[in-house]
């Protein structure tokens, strides 16, 4: 059983080491601790990524990205424009309309999605919600329907728990926003029907690429299913009822950046390096529970998810909790500044529709000792702002 603790005067003075590297971004991500610009020297630039050498890097990326996240053979892998923003609406615009939807949605990611549905698409959507540290009930969830919902919501630090509240007989298909667990969590392929997610996110990639990998029943509904919508080239994934095959061999809708393909090559090679997949979790985990420890050690501040179960182990989110605090958005702010000016934590402020806080990254480009030299200054950074609150009143 943890032992309480309040800020002590300990956690008035400045700890003496800041972490090596104070980047904590939920997006860009910390790049590999490897990562040296002239490592992308090879990068096919210049080259049309039509030719040999711009096709092979493309492919690679592909399997490289089937190898590490073990995805199954049947299941194509797309490099698309726009990011993971761009993947999911891909999906949505091609995919929705063919049976009833239902949308889960329980921050602010989730919540786009579900205007994009409801809204744009005017789709006749079955909407759960449930509010920012909450998760909706999943055991309520119908796989008659096309279900869309984010595996780990960014912006409140909640995750689905895992795969077993998603039917595996389902007549619906399974979209499924992975941006910030994919590479940090296990993703039951079986389960999910759509699955996107971006370079920029756990394995410290650029931005502008998104990834999307489809089940054949996605594919089955592909080249069986026509939107009563039009659909922009950049979404469209069919000609004449057939998959296009070739964007999942690497032949990209349209132009991709040579640079950010071979970055992200260098992040897979990486990412082999420290075990894979589940070497990618255990880095996640640990970073996690360094912060998930010190919640429980200080009572003053508490991870948002509220259920153990459901806490993220990459966009750690976490709120303060002493009654004294009078403006809980003001005194979240200047904890993240003083820390952005001593060089310590960089870019942790809670997302801007969030409920005030931090949110710090924990993916598996982040060091462990690198949260843990974080934490004594989080303490610090906290007193300082408490001692300046009351001498200001
Ligand atoms: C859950 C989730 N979905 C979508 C996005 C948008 O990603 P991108 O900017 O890569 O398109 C983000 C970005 O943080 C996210 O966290």
């Amino acid at each position: 059983m943890a032992i309480a603790q309040t800020a002590s005067r300990d956690d008035a003075r400045k700890p003496l080491t800041r972490p090596a590297n104070p980047r904590f971004s939920s997006g860009p991500c910390a790049k590999p601790p490897v990562f040296d610009v002239s490592k992308l020297a090879d990068a096919a630039l210049g080259r049309s990524h039509r030719a040999a050498i711009g096709k092979d890097k493309l492919k690679a990326a592909i399997e490289g990205t089937r190898e590490i996240l073990g995805i199954p053979a049947d299941y194509r892998i797309g490099i698309v424009p726009a990011s993971d923003t761009g993947a999911v609406e891909m999906a949505l615009w091609s995919l929705l309309g063919a049976r009833k939807v239902e949308m889960l949605a329980w921050e602010s990611f989730g919540a786009g999605w579900v205007t994009d549905v409801v809204k744009q698409l005017k789709l006749d959507a079955e909407v759960k919600t449930a509010d920012y540290g909450q998760i909706v009930d999943l055991a309520s969830v119908d796989f008659d329907n096309d279900v869309v919902f984010t595996w780990n919501g960014t912006t409140s630090g909640v995750r689905v728990p895992n795969g077993d509240w998603i039917a595996t007989d389902r007549q619906g298909l399974t979209i499924c926003d992975a941006t910030s667990a994919a590479f940090a969590m296990d993703l039951p392929w079986d389960k999910l029907d759509v699955t996107t997610f971006s370079w920029q996110k756990v394995l410290g990639g650029e931005a502008a690429h998104g990834m999307i990998v489809l089940s054949p029943r996605a594919v089955e509904r592909l080249e069986s299913y026509t939107p009563a919508w039009p659909l922009p080239k950049i979404f469209r994934m069919t000609k004449g009822g057939k998959l296009i095959e070739g964007i999942f061999k690497g032949e990209t809708i349209n132009t991709p950046s040579m640079l950010a393909v071979e970055d992200y090559l260098l992040a897979l090679d990486w990412a082999r390096s420290v075990g894979g997949l589940n070497g990618l979790i255990a880095r996640a985990d640990a970073n996690a529970q360094a912060i998930f420890d010190f919640c429980d050690t200080h009572d003053w501040v508490a991870n948002l998810a509220e259920d153990a179960a459901t806490r993220s182990n990459t966009s750690v989110c976490l709120k303060f909790t002493d009654a004294r605090i009078q403006d809980g958005a003001g005194f979240a702010k200047a904890v993240a500044k003083r820390l952005e000016a001593e060089g310590v934590a960089l870019d942790i402020g809670a997302y801007r529709d969030a409920p005030a806080g931090l949110r710090i990254w924990c993916g598996g480009t982040v060091e462990t000792s690198d949260v843990a030299a974080l934490l004594p200054w989080l303490a610090w950074a906290y007193q300082a702002e408490i001692d300046a609150q009351s001498q200001a009143a």
